[in-house]
């Protein structure tokens, strides 16, 4: 009696919930991809227009001095901010998951926090929510194992 009724459920459940279409994401892209082409470039973008650098010649400000300028570097910070859910995506998650999905996260929220920097055109802030930021990639690198130093490698210049 008892497994005619699982029996019985399992078919009014089959014949209720049609079968789950997988989700249409493509992700053809894998993990280096994602870092070289959106990952990498969008956190540069801002990392590029945030801070000082030291030069031969002294210390320059690297903070953009238009508002299109200053775009620049939050549209960058926006794009690793969306990048954090990219990584999430069901194919793209490694082991442990917990822990893949929380840098992920992480990157995310600070980033998220670079932008709302760059908004306000906020020099410090830029500097500090990038250095933040930076290490959302050394914290998620370190554990999942990628060459040491990854996340300084900035692309070339275009
Ligand atoms: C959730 C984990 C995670 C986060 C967060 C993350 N990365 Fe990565 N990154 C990886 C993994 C895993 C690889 C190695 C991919 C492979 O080779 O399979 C990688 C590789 C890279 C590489 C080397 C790509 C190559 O093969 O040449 C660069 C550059 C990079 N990441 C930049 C960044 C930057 C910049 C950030 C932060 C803004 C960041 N990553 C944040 C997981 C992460």
């Amino acid at each position: 009696m008892r497994r005619f009724t699982v029996l019985a459920c399992l078919i009014a459940l089959g014949a209720c919930s049609p079968k789950a279409e997988p989700p249409a994401y493509n992700t053809d892209q894998d993990i280096a991809e994602l870092m070289i082409h959106v990952v990498d470039p969008a956190a540069f973008a801002f990392w590029r227009g945030s801070g000082t650098e030291v030069t031969e010649e002294g210390e320059r400000d690297l903070s953009p001095t238009t508002p299109e300028g200053w775009k620049v570097v939050e549209d960058g910070a926006s794009t690793v901010a969306e990048a954090g859910n990219l990584l999430m995506l069901p194919a793209r998650v490694r082991e442990p998951a917990a822990d893949w999905n929380r840098h992920a996260r992480d990157m995310t929220a600070r980033a998220l926090e670079a932008k709302d920097a760059a908004m306000r055109m906020d020099k410090q802030a830029a500097f500090d929510t990038g250095a933040k930021l930076y290490q959302t990639c050394v914290a998620c690198h370190a554990q999942f194992d990628v060459a040491a130093g990854a996340e300084e490698a900035p692309l070339p210049e275009p």
